[in-house]
This record gives C-alpha cells, structure tokens and sequence, in this order.
C-alpha cells in the first residue's frame, strides 16, 4: 500500500464539486486517510509549491491555491501515486482524457481542479505539511 497527497483545488471547491470528487476517489478503490478543508494563506501556499519557486507561473499559482478554501486528502491505495494522477488527467484540462477529473471539472491549467503528488518523496513531503500523524490514524 502506498499513500499521496490530494487536493481539492479552490476552483473545484467553489464550484461545489467537491462531494462528486470524493464519491469518485472511493468509487476508483482509494482509502481515505485524511481529510479536512483549509483556506491557505499565500504564505502557506508559497512554501507548499516551493519546488516552483523559480517558474514563471508561481504567483499566478499562489494567488490562486490561497484565493479560496480547499480540501486536503491522504489516499491509500496500491500505486496511489501513479493511480491518482491517472484519475486526476493531464495538468491542462484541456488535454485531459474524457473521464479523467481535471477534463470534468478544470477549466484551464491553472485552475485544474485537483493536486497529487508526483513521487514518493514529494507524497512524504506534502503529507507531512498538512497534517500531522496522529491525524492519519
Ligand atoms: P499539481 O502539482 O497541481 O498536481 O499539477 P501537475 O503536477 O500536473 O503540474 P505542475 O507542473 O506540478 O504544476 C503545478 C500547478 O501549477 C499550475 N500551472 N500553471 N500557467 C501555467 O503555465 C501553469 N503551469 C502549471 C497548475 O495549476 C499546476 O497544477
Ligand atoms: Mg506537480
């Protein structure tokens, strides 16, 4: 078993997917392990996207990850990394294969609808920023 780090995005949030998102996560065989809704603020949104520092696209992408509340999630599966981001589609809604969340509910690359983790170490990282391990029992 394998653990990643999801997010509802602002934009899915307030559109009010976030329900259909989770029937989704459960309906595909992911266990839930942790979950709550935060407003992040830019700070918090900067240190979260860190690796992006230095991308052209990194106040657009803070801005809009701290603009709204989200939903943080710790999935289990086997291969939740790969699985989740399988689910998730292509980062430009746009390119996303039919099925996939980000072509349902993303609107454009930055506004994407969800977040996963793109390997082990940055799922260990990700995890550990939001929550702590007694909220993953
Ligand atoms: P994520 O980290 O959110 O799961 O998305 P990803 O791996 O598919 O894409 P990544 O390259 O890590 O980019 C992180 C997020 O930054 C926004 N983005 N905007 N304007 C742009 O060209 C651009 N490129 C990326 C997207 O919201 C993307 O999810
Ligand atoms: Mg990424």
């Amino acid at each position: 078993m394998e653990r990643t780090f999801a997010i509802i995005k602002p934009d899915a949030f307030a559109a009010g997917s976030a329900g259909k998102i989770i029937a989704r996560i459960y309906a595909e065989g992911f266990k839930i392990v942790g979950l709550k809704k935060l407003y992040m603020s830019k700070v918090e949104a900067e240190g979260f996207y860190y690796v992006h520092k230095e991308r052209p696209f990194f106040g657009e992408l803070t801005e809009f990850m701290s603009s709204g509340p989200c939903v943080v999630i710790v999935l289990e599966a086997d291969n939740a990394i790969l699985k989740w981001r399988d689910l998730m589609g292509a980062t430009n809604p746009a390119d996303a294969a039919e099925g996939t969340l980000r072509r349902e509910f993303g609107s454009n690359i930055g506004e994407n609808a969800t977040h996963g983790s793109d390997a082990p170490e940055t799922a260990a990282f990700e995890i550990s920023y939001f929550f702590s391990g007694l909220e993953l029992l």
